[in-house]
């Protein structure tokens, strides 16, 4: 059983993609029309989308709207050079998240393997696209009917940072995860931690939630602790950005302390994600590269200087937490321990 939203932060309108301003919410509801490849890869670097589904999901529309604008190449291959050209762009805009570079890099390799003109490409490649947008929320129904199973009756799931539709297609990974709970089961609720530095948690999160009548406490982020050794804490799920074989995973700055915390109370501790957040090709969390952003994302609040000018900024956007503080890997094929990650992947086939 699942707890539809009506979110749809990402939407193909025939010529162009409609994208839910997510930096304008909570106080601002409105939409932003892409209609270039390059106009994609601002609203990626600008988190205008975000989310590690959602962002790969918009860099496979930004590959097929490149490829529109490259229909007056000479031939074949200038054509597919000018899309390999893109995609190294597109990919270079936000470096943690392997969604986005999986989803490039099929598209891309799509319009590689299709024998057929430039405009029926520009087209499979649209298709595709509105494909990988309709298979995400059913990716993550299935998330959320397998991490209901380790939300106890009447519990208490703490989140980090938003994995909820707004960063997906529109169902969520760990929000999934509480939706589906929630359908089974309305006496849960959810502690959402504020997520600092961009508050995804305060502006997304609790925003999306309250939206759909699930129970839900805003905390900051320094509170966590506090509420787990109160016991009003039974179970952490959070979302993915890039999952190493090991179990290791990068998530929003903040997760790693947060899992430490529950390792320390004895806390179960989920990563939900798709298959498409699992990098295949990367033994161990050492090997994920770690986004640097503004010092301004510090240093400001709603445009208002919090610190001394002079002060030094350092702005990692992700932190990786080790697979031994991880209880289970939740995918859309079930729950895996860290352990077993590799073993479970390898065993599934490529689509
Ligand atoms: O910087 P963001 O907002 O793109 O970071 C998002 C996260 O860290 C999410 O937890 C992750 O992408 C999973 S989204 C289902």
């Amino acid at each position: 059983m699942t707890f539809e939203s009506k979110i749809r932060p990402i939407e193909w309108a025939g010529d162009h993609v409609k994208l839910i301003d997510q930096t304008a919410l909570p106080y601002e509801y409105t939409t932003v029309n892409i209609k270039t490849w390059q106009e994609m890869a601002v609203a990626i670097k600008d988190m205008i989308v975000r989310g590690a589904p959602a962002i790969g999901i918009s860099g496979a529309f930004g590959v097929a709207l490149g490829a529109r604008e490259f229909l007056n190449s000479k031939n074949l291959d200038e054509f597919l050079q000018k899309l390999e050209m893109m995609a190294i762009y597109l990919k270079a805009t936000r470096p943690t998240a392997v969604n986005l570079m999986w989803a490039v890099d099929k598209q891309v390799d799509y319009a590689k393997s299709l024998n057929l003109s430039m405009p029926e490409i520009v087209e499979k490649l649209e298709q595709n696209a509105v494909k990988m947008l309709n298979e995400d929320i059913e990716i993550n129904k299935k998330i959320g009917e397998h991490g209901a199973k380790i939300v106890p009756k009447g519990g208490t799931i703490l989140t980090h940072c938003n994995a909820g539709a707004l960063a997906t297609a529109g169902y969520g990974t760990a929000l999934g995860v509480a939706r589906s709970a929630y359908a089974k089961d309305p006496t849960i609720r959810v502690f959402a931690d504020e997520t600092r530095p961009r508050q995804q948690g305060a502006r997304l999160t609790a925003w999306e939630l309250v939206n759909d009548g699930i129970p839900t406490t805003l905390i900051t982020d320094g509170m966590c602790g506090y509420f787990m050794k109160k016991g009003e804490i039974d179970v952490v799920v959070v979302g993915g950005d890039r999952v190493a074989l090991n179990g290791d995973t990068a998530n929003k700055i903040g997760t790693y302390t947060v899992a430490l915390a529950a390792k320390a109370h004895n806390i179960p501790f989920y990563v939900a994600v798709p298959h498409s957040t699992i990098d295949a090709s990367i033994e161990t969390g050492d090997q994920i590269p770690i986004e640097e952003r503004d010092a301004r994302e510090v240093t400001h609040i709603n445009g208002k200087l919090v610190c001394p000018e002079e002060v030094n900024i350092i702005n990692p956007a992700f932190d990786v937490t080790p697979g031994e503080y991880i209880t289970g890997i939740i995918t859309e094929t079930g729950i895996y321990k860290p352990s077993e990650l590799k073993q479970a992947i390898n065993a599934i086939p490529v689509s």
